[in-house]
């Protein structure tokens, strides 16, 4: 466990290590203790001595600290910010929980969201990180790499295996972790594993977190997650949870690109309907290339409806057959892009897909499922729905099945969601894009 040793002139206490994050975190942000250098003991403890005169504030708090997730190694150190010329114009540090930490996908997510390159590089970061007991040791691992990496706008890390913890005062969070299906499980019981977790992740949330916490489930199967999730979170606003369909967007442009032959940045305005499995409907009948319907500069239409529409569907399955696992760096690229999103005005006459509570739709799509729609942002973390859409035949029949299938898994996770007894009747070839 860390413990920081204070010169007496700031304190006279010995302190545990979450005690000291409690401090850190209770000083005004950009925070008053400056520390002198750190020096490792031998048993892995780190010790710490303010120099006198930099003190500003008085540094004890009296009362009992709220229980806090341990912070890690160096990001237990506090520094005098204002002594730092370029942290001047930085903005308020933001707290990013993160569950699976210690997974792949979060292995290629946290250094992008810790070098700025999501936030900002003016958005100091803390990163809290969820693992479960099995994972600790590897959690460790990743925060000594976060550590290693020396990112500037990297302010605290802490580790953690309990969310009541790990989420206090997330602003963001990015729900990962879930177990993947194994062998002779029946998609009921996934649905029931990962429910638990997330029915205690939402609780949690509900409990801790802030109460504008913008929440992206990834974990499988994420829609249904993300459902079980704000229904155990009350006080928080249903519309700030979403399910990850933006990977599913991005196969989808990269497949018109390829088939237009044009690059994937003349791609626009597609939207996954529905779930995040192999019901998804990738929309090209409103979906442009270089400002045109596709329909118009594809001309193949059988194409669209049968080929493509399957590729979009499968194409998670498709990599397991290759890497021998779920993808993981094209998902962390996708919810980088479901983060920048909503924190960027979305570009005039375009739109983002992204999972949200359907309740108050305007496509007729029925009300309490987590669906994925076109969205528009402001930038402000929030969304609209986009309502100029055309569904045609082919779409409303498409929308209709995906609907029919989150309607059921609805119905399965009854018990997890508060609506009564749980029955599952779930479609046959209901399937997760990785299930083939
Ligand atoms: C993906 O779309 O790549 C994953 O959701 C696949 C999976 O089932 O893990």
């Amino acid at each position: 466990m860390a413990v920081a040793q204070f010169n007496p002139n700031c304190t006279k206490t010995h302190l545990h290590s979450s005690q000291l994050s409690f401090l850190s975190r209770s000083l005004p942000r950009h925070r008053h203790c400056a520390f002198a250098p750190l020096h490792r003991t031998q048993h892995g403890k780190i010790s710490c001595s303010v120099a006198p005169n930099q003190v500003q504030v008085p540094a004890v708090q009296t009362q009992e600290p709220k229980s806090k997730p341990e912070c890690y190694g160096v990001f237990c150190l506090t520094y005098d910010l204002r002594a730092e010329e370029e942290t001047r114009s930085w903005k308020k540090l933001i707290n990013i929980a993160v569950s699976g930490a210690a997974g792949m996908i979060a292995n290629h997510l946290l250094f992008k969201l810790a070098s700025g390159e999501v936030f900002g590089p003016d958005q100091p970061i803390a990163l809290k990180l969820l693992g479960s007991e099995r994972s600790i040791q590897a959690l460790e691992g990743v925060a000594m790499e976060l550590e290693d990496s020396l990112f500037p706008l990297l302010r605290e890390v802490s580790i953690g295996i309990d969310p009541y913890e790990v989420f206090q005062d997330a602003e963001w969070a990015l729900l990962i972790g879930a177990k993947p299906r194994g062998p002779g499980m029946e998609r009921a019981d996934l649905l029931d594993i990962n429910g638990q977790i997330y029915a205690q992740q939402g609780r949690a949330l509900n409990a801790v977190a802030s109460r504008n916490v913008k929440v992206i489930v990834v974990g499988n199967p994420c829609n249904t997650n993300a459902l079980i999730c704000l229904k155990n979170a009350p006080n928080i606003p249903a519309r700030n949870f979403h399910a990850l369909t933006r990977l599913d967007e991005n196969r989808a442009k990269c497949q018109l690109a390829l088939k237009a032959g044009v690059f994937y940045d003349k791609v626009s305005n597609v939207t996954i309907w529905g779930n995040h499995s192999t019901t998804q409907v990738p929309d090209f009948v409103n979906a442009k290339i270089d400002g045109l319907p596709v329909k118009e500069v594809v001309k193949d239409h059988k194409w669209l409806e049968e080929e493509f529409t399957e590729k979009v569907q499968k194409r998670g399955g498709a990599l397991i057959q290759k890497w021998g696992r779920s993808s993981a760096a094209s998902t962390s690229v996708s919810i980088v892009d479901a983060i920048r999103s909503l924190i960027t005005p979305t570009p005039k006459g375009d739109w983002f897909s992204t999972g949200v509570y359907s309740t108050g739709n305007p496509y007729g799509i029925a009300e309490g499922i987590v669906f994925s729609m076109p969205c528009r942002s402001k930038g402000d973390g929030d969304y609209e729905l986009v309502k100029d859409v055309i569904i045609d035949d082919y779409l409303r029949q498409r929308i209709a099945k995906t609907e029919a299938e989150l309607l059921a898994e609805k119905r399965c996770v009854a018990h997890l969601t508060g609506e009564g007894i749980a029955v599952c009747d779930l479609p046959g070839d209901t399937m997760l894009p990785g299930e083939m």
